[in-house]
């Protein structure tokens, strides 16, 4: 589609049309708004308020695992560098890209970095992030790709071992069989000698992990009720906030925080772009997001599932988050 922009060092690819991210929304929300148990995608959080507040959320004592990954990359981005021996680092869901830039130290002090490929589905974002980097990395090309990761992984360009970057634990928030899919697809557009770098948030005791989605300032809940927000912008509702009240809970046998809105009256919505309209009773939660939590064992087995082979594994000193290294399996 678009080349949108080019100088020498920086080339930003657009494969979003004006208007897919309206219609994939309409669309995720007449379907998770008719379920039994009523459900948003979490992908619409982010608005640039949901961002903000995302940023305020990452920064809160409760919140451990943006903390925990970056003190891991710390420490162990030479020995990662080392593993992945990469040409190019690909980075699904880039933002900012500030943790990666412990990845592209070591890549640089390894004499290995030739190029970084921030796939993100802002633009401005990965502009912004792409013009910065290269001023920082003298010698660096950075090709970004402004997409949706979830639905176009074919754009990434193929050429040079490739170490791909998924961080901040958002393999978590696929439901298992959406997870298994969009590992298996990454796994069949890799080389052999590529690698996928994960960042998995980990099972501990459910208190930790409660409080880390249910912070007592608040911000998680002012994050959660935003999404509502959202949708009153983007489809035209009338969802009023203060009829909701946030919810999170360890859910054990699935090993994964639950996050919900709960109705605090029975209510009807209505949704004018969609021509709908939604009851909720007294009490009814519809839900928001799941944050999966893994343990090494459990991981190999989602690799192997997906057609991957874990290769390596991370974690911070208090055990609290991994990265690990996976390699498409060898097929016999
Ligand atoms: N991907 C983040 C996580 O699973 C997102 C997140 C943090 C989140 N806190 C939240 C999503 C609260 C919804 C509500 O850790």
């Amino acid at each position: 589609m678009d080349p949108a922009a080019t100088t020498e060092q920086v080339t930003i690819e657009v494969h979003l049309a004006d208007g897919a991210g309206l219609d994939d929304l309409s669309d995720d929300a007449r379907a998770g708004l008719s379920r039994t148990l009523k459900e948003l995608p979490p992908k619409y959080f982010y608005d640039e308020r949901g961002s903000q507040l995302f940023e305020q959320i990452t920064e809160l004592p409760e919140y451990y695992p943006t903390r925990a990954e970056r003190s891991i990359l710390e420490q162990q981005s030479t020995e990662i560098v080392a593993a992945a021996n990469p040409h190019s680092l690909v980075e699904l869901g880039s933002g900012s890209a500030s943790k990666t830039r412990h990845l592209l130290d070591a890549m640089q002090d390894a004499g290995c970095l030739q190029r970084y490929i921030p796939v993100d589905i802002s633009a401005e974002i990965t502009r912004e992030t792409a013009e910065t980097l290269v001023r920082e990395y003298p010698g660096l090309r950075v090709h970004g790709v402004i997409c949706d990761f979830e639905q176009h992984l074919e754009y990434l360009p193929r050429d040079g071992r490739r170490l791909i970057a998924f961080l901040g634990g958002t393999i978590g928030n696929f439901p298992p069989d959406e997870r298994n899919s969009f590992l298996s697809r990454i796994a069949s557009l890799m080389g052999s000698e590529d690698g996928l770098l994960l960042g998995t948030d980990l099972v501990k005791e459910p208190a930790r992990l409660e409080a880390a989605y249910d912070d007592s300032a608040g911000v998680t809940a002012e994050f959660n009720k935003n999404v509502l927000r959202v949708l009153n912008r983007e489809l035209d509702a009338d969802f009023d906030p203060d009829f909701f009240e946030h919810r999170a809970f360890y859910d054990d046998e699935a090993s994964r925080i639950d996050i919900r809105l709960r109705s605090l009256a029975d209510q009807t919505v209505t949704i004018a772009a969609l021509e709908m309209e939604v009851e909720f009773s007294r009490g009814e939660e519809m839900r928001t997001e799941i944050s999966c939590k893994f343990t090494r064992e459990h991981l190999e087995e989602v690799y192997a599932a997906a057609g991957l082979e874990m290769a390596e594994w991370w974690t911070d000193p208090d055990g609290l988050f991994a990265l690990s290294l996976a390699r498409p399996a060898e097929v016999a």
